[in-house]
C-alpha cells in the first residue's frame, strides 16, 4: 500500500499555543502537535478549587473565548501529520475474541438502487420498527469488512475496507444492540471485519438499553428502534502515527456514520445519525469511547 498524503499545513509547534486539561490530581499539558506531558502533583486540591471558583465568578465569556475549545481543535487539526511514534503494537487486526458469534456472510443481500435515487431520497427519519439479522449483515459488510491487509504501520495493522479512514487505521469497531432481532437478545455484538461474524460483547443488558436510551433522546426517537450501531472507537489506532489526530478520527466517524445512513436508505429502512458519545461504558483501555451512532429500522407500515 502507499504512504498516506502528508497532511501537514503548518511546519511547526507555536510555544504559545497549547491546551490545559485539569483533572483532579494532575495537570496534562498539550501541544497543538499532540505532544503532552503530565505535570504530576503540580496542582493542589486546593490550587484546582481556586481556579474553578475563577472560572464560575468570570464574567461571560467572549467571543473568542467562547470558541476557545474550538480553536484548539482546529489548530491541532492544523498540526496533524503521520510521524514516526515508535508506539508499541495497539492493533494487530486479528479477528474479535468471543466464543459467542454469528457468522453473517449468508445473510448478505445483493439487492441495491441507484446512488442518485439515494440521495435524491434520503432523510433522517425517526420512526424506526423492527428489522432482521439479514439487513444488519448487509450493511455492516457492505460498509466494514476487511479487503486487503496492509502493513503494520506504527503499531497498527493497516487495512482496506469499502469505507475510507484516515491512514487505513480503521479505528472504529461497530457494535449493534437491537431489541427487535431476536438472535441477538438483549446483548451488544461487535463486528468482526475480518471473519464477518457478530461476536458477542460483556456488556450487562442494563448497559445495553441504558446505551440505547441515550441514542433514543439525543435523536428524539419516540420508540425504542429496530437497532442500533454505535462506533466504539479506538483513538490509540490513529494516534500512534498521527499524534494530533483526534480530530481524523471524528472525521472518520463522519465518513463512516454517512456511508451507514446510505446503505440503510439503500435497503429501504428509515435511520438517523445521533451524536451521541460515551454512552456505551468504556473497554477498560482509556481511548476507547464511541463517538456516533446510527438508529435504524423499518419505516411506518401506513
Ligand atoms: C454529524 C451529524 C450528527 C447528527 N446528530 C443528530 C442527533 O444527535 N440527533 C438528531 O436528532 N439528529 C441528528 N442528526 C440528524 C440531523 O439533525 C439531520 O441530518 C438534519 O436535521 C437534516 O435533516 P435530513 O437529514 O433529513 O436532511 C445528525 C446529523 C449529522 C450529519
Amino acid at each position: 500500500m502507499r504512504e498516506a498524503p502528508r497532511g501537514a499545513t503548518r511546519t511547526g509547534p507555536s510555544p504559545v499555543n497549547f491546551t490545559l486539561r485539569v483533572e483532579s490530581d494532575r495537570v496534562i499539558v498539550s501541544r497543538d502537535d499532540g505532544a503532552s506531558v503530565i505535570l504530576n502533583d503540580s496542582l493542589s486540591q486546593r490550587e484546582a478549587a481556586e481556579l474553578l471558583d475563577r472560572f464560575w465568578s468570570s464574567r461571560t465569556a467572549t467571543r473568542s473565548a467562547d470558541t476557545a475549545g474550538a480553536l484548539a481543535v482546529c489548530a491541532e487539526a492544523s498540526m496533524m501529520r503521520p510521524s514516526e511514534t515508535g508506539r508499541g503494537i495497539s492493533w494487530t487486526g486479528r479477528p474479535l475474541g468471543g466464543d459467542d458469534r454469528l457468522a453473517l456472510g449468508s445473510l448478505v443481500s445483493s439487492k441495491s438502487r441507484p446512488l442518485r435515487e439515494l440521495l435524491a431520497n434520503r432523510r433522517s427519519r425517526r420512526h424506526l420498527g423492527p428489522i432482521g439479522l439479514e439487513a444488519i449483515a448487509t450493511i455492516l459488510w457492505r460498509t466494514s469488512r476487511v479487503e486487503v491487509l496492509g502493513p503494520v504501520v506504527d503499531g497498527v495493522q493497516v487495512t482496506q475496507r469499502p469505507v475510507p479512514s484516515a491512514g487505513g487505521r480503521h479505528p472504529h469497531e461497530l457494535v449493534v444492540a437491537s431489541a427487535s432481532i431476536e438472535q441477538l437478545g438483549d446483548s451488544a455484538w461487535a463486528f468482526d471485519p475480518f471473519t464477518c461474524e457478530l461476536v458477542r460483547q460483556e456488556y450487562l443488558p442494563e448497559q445495553v438499553t441504558a446505551a440505547t436510551s441515550a441514542v433514543m433522546e439525543a435523536g428524539q426517537l419516540a420508540s425504542t428502534p429496530g437497532a442500533v450501531l454505535f462506533l466504539r472507537t479506538d483513538f490509540s489506532r490513529t494516534l500512534s502515527r498521527y499524534p494530533a489526530g483526534a480530530a481524523l478520527v471524528w472525521r472518520d466517524s463522519g465518513v463512516l456514520l454517512g456511508a451507514l445512513h446510505l446503505c440503510a436508505e439503500d435497503l429501504g429502512l428509515s435511520s438517523c445519525l445521533v451524536a451521541t458519545s460515551g454512552v456505551l461504558q468504556p473497554r477498560g483501555e482509556s481511548l476507547w469511547v464511541d463517538t456516533g451512532a446510527l438508529a435504524l429500522g423499518s419505516p411506518p407500515t401506513s
